[in-house]
């Protein structure tokens, strides 16, 4: 029946039907192991019994009551939240584009109290992707994404990932905000350096612009800090954009700001039906329990061993160029055939996924076990040496 279903995606033929953990079935039994995870959604895994029995609690209790009321439960998240990133307050929506949204939007009404020229530049990276409503798509790099939808919000200025002194150059008094996602996820796993993310924040010192972390792909504790900008000092954003995997697999995400950016939007400004609402917020609760009770050092011991295997094949196929990214948002760049890898592991039992530039990704739920790593990099490794190009 899908003729009912606008075609916006290239969808694979298979539908899974369950989910286990790591591992996903499909209605005859088959199964993968998900080294996805539904896009850095399900960190907790499929079906984990914690997650299932809050929301159902809470689905019997209530669901939805708007904000024009105290959400309680979100005011647990959001002080969590602050806990967890140093921040001060959060803003709940429910996309990662939608939270992008609410960040440009915050940037540009600080802009104007600021006095600062009326003119809304923005600052973005190339391979940069933020999303697909009309703002975050404006600083979103890929121009085949871009195009057929313009005119935009801007100008954007784009530069180079790592690139200083194009950065310097391009940041001025009349940039309202500078957004860039520390390890750049759709883009092809490209970690900002050290100096390039203090950089950033010395140029939006110097300017008064408004320093933008897009942490909806790398954030949440991927990689095995709760924000990817926490390994950096001097480093900190204004305001930081998390989705994802925030509710354990529900729509939610929230800009989080550090003062005086939080009180920027005013009753009014800005809003969102359904964010912050008790369902999600419920199961954000579990998931940021689960986080703070040991699973961000579960990250980073299965990001060591993804890493190893990694650099082994990096070592033993001449198809695989370098190891990109860190925790549990890695991948290999290949010479080519990135997506033609993909489909082979799948047939092999592996969901993977690809990123920009020959790139193939792997963004498992937090509770994949070790063995469970190991399979994975043994197919991954099985399915190389039938590549055409190792
Ligand atoms: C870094 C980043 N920002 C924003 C988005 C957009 O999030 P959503 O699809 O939830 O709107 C994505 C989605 O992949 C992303 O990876």
């Amino acid at each position: 029946m899908d003729e009912f279903v606008m075609h916006t995606y290239a969808r694979n033929e298979v539908a899974f039907a369950r989910g286990d953990g790591a591992v996903l079935y499909d209605a005859d039994g088959n199964e993968w192991i998900d080294a996805l995870g539904g896009l850095a959604v399900n960190a907790l895994g499929h079906a984990h019994p914690k997650l299932v029995a809050a929301i159902a609690d809470q689905a019997g209790k209530l669901i939805h009551t708007s904000n024009l009321y105290r959400q309680s439960i979100g005011e647990q998240v959001a002080e969590r939240l602050a806990r967890l990133s140093g921040m001060r307050a959060a803003f709940f929506a429910c996309s990662g584009s939608e939270a992008n949204e609410t960040a440009l939007k915050i940037a540009r009404k600080h802009q104007r109290e600021q006095g600062r020229p009326d003119r809304a530049a923005f600052v973005a990276l190339e391979q940069s992707f933020h999303g697909r409503t009309t703002g975050a798509l404006s600083v979103t790099h890929n121009p085949k994404y871009r195009e057929p939808f313009g005119p935009l919000i801007g100008p954007v200025t784009f530069v180079p990932p790592n690139d200083v002194d194009a950065l310097r150059a391009a940041v001025d008094d009349a940039t309202a905000a500078l957004i860039l996602e520390p390890i750049q996820g759709e883009g092809g796993l490209t970690a900002l350096s050290d100096d390039f993310l203090v950089a950033a924040r010395a140029a939006c010192d110097a300017s008064g612009a408004v320093l933008i972390h897009d942490e909806v792909q790398c954030g949440s504790g991927r990689t095995g800090r709760f924000l990817a900008s926490q390994f950096v000092d001097a480093a900190k954003p204004d305001l930081v954009t998390l989705a994802k995997p925030i509710a354990g697999g529900l729509a939610m995400s929230c800009v989080l700001a550090r003062e005086p950016f939080d009180r920027v939007l005013v009753p009014g400004d800005h809003g969102s039906t359904f964010g912050g609402g008790p369902l999600a917020s419920r199961a954000a609760l579990v998931f940021l329990e689960e986080l703070e009770g040991g699973l961000l050092d579960d990250v980073a011991e299965r990001g060591a061993q993804l890493a190893a295997g990694l650099d082994a094949l990096v070592r033993d196929h001449d198809a695989v160029l370098e190891r990109r990214g860190r925790g549990l948002i890695q991948g290999i760049r290949l010479r080519s055939g990135a997506a033609e890898l993909v489909r082979e592991c799948f047939a092999r039992g592996l969901v993977a996924g690809t990123a920009g530039g020959d790139v193939v990704r792997f963004l498992p739920p937090y509770v994949i076990t070790e063995q469970q790593v190991s399979t994975a990099l043994d197919v991954l490794g099985a399915a190389l040496k039938d590549h055409p190009n190792s």
